[in-house]
């Protein structure tokens, strides 16, 4: 190095190199250039040693300033690049779509059914869909060797035979759960799958819901349960559906009644049955400890898949067990 202005001229050539330079790419390469190990500032610096002795300190001066400038130089352009994009952005293009995903018709059944009932008073709560023989059968009037057991081809789990555990047959067994240890009055809806032993068929599936109800206080009668039957399936199905009660048998209910319904939108009227109902066998409500005396209740058990076959045009029970999207999309 001959002269110390050389490191002036370096800093001016690096100003240029750099106003021309459009891509972070060849801005950090261009950095290299200037102010890498090898770079064109340590080339000049190294050479300060030949500096003649008078302007050496000079020269060092100007090293340092050199150095210092083309760091703010350098530092400053990629700040202004970060801040921008480096392609402009077309908001005309579309955008992402994501595929959203669907309710389960039965879902969706569950879900109106739910808040119709939470409007009538009635709070919804869960039981476990592996059961004792207690909740499920026992304490509902049907003792082992009760010939009602058979009206629910049951399965039951290997290797629990002192407690013989099952998958529930139905959901009844929540009401004995739900009054066992609790204090009257109740009003409770159950909703959940249950389990049987069944050929399966278009109407048939080993595996369905149900949704149980169930009131008890002091003063019930049947015209209660009609009128909560009645009112939640014209919440349901539209003010013009009819409900119809037949008589029927279940251990746990005295009298039992099956429910009809039958709307003019669904297969033209024709009656279609709902599920069973009936007022609390006084047996049920002593085997939770609760006074027969004192005492009245209702409960029902609807089928909700049912419900929605006949709510959305499905044909085929089993298709709400093999998931396929083809079906689910539409809901
Ligand atoms: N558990 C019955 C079944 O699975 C349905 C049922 C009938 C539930 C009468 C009830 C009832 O609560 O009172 O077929």
């Amino acid at each position: 190095m001959h002269d110390p202005n050389e490191f002036e001229q370096l800093v001016a050539d690096a100003e240029k190199a750099l106003a021309d330079t459009k891509t972070p790419d060849r801005r950090s390469r261009l950095a290299t250039e200037y102010l890498g190990r090898n770079g064109k500032l340590a080339d000049l610096i190294r050479g300060i040693k030949d500096v003649d002795e008078a302007d050496r300190r000079k020269a060092g001066i100007a090293g340092n300033a050199a150095k210092a400038r083309l760091e703010q130089l350098f530092d400053a352009a990629k700040n202004e690049s970060a801040a921008r994009p480096a392609e402009p952005v077309d908001v005309t293009l579309p955008g992402t779509s994501y595929r959203l995903g669907h309710y389960h018709p039965v879902t969706l059944v569950l879900r109106e059914l739910e808040d119709i009932f939470r409007g009538l008073g009635f709070s919804v709560v869960d039981g476990p869909e592996v059961e004792d023989d207690w909740h499920n059968f026992e304490a509902l009037n049907m003792p082992v060797d009760h010939p009602a057991r058979d009206m629910q081809d049951t399965f039951y789990l290997a290797g629990s035979e002192d407690r013989r555990l099952l998958p529930r047959t139905h959901t009844s067994g929540v009401q004995i759960r739900a009054m066992e240890g609790a204090e009257p009055p109740i009003r409770i809806i159950t909703p959940g799958l249950v389990y049987r032993n069944e050929a399966e068929d278009a109407t048939h599936s080993a595996v369905f819901h149900q949704l149980e109800g169930l009131l008890v206080d002091d003063r019930v009668t049947f015209a209660d349960l009609k009128g909560v039957i009645a009112s939640a399936m014209r919440a349901l199905l539209g003010a013009d559906a009819k409900i119809r009660f037949r008589p029927s048998y279940f251990p746990y209910t005295e009298p039992s009644a099956e429910i009809d319904m039958s709307s003019p939108r669904i297969r033209g009227g024709e009656w279609l049955e709902l599920g069973g109902c009936g007022m609390v066998h006084p047996q049920v409500l002593r085997n939770v400890k609760w006074d027969p005396a004192k005492l009245r209740g209702f409960a029902f058990g609807l089928g909700p898949d049912r419900i929605a076959m006949l709510k959305y045009g499905i044909e085929d029970i089993r298709s709400f067990f093999a998931p396929d999207v083809r079906l689910l999309e539409q809901f």
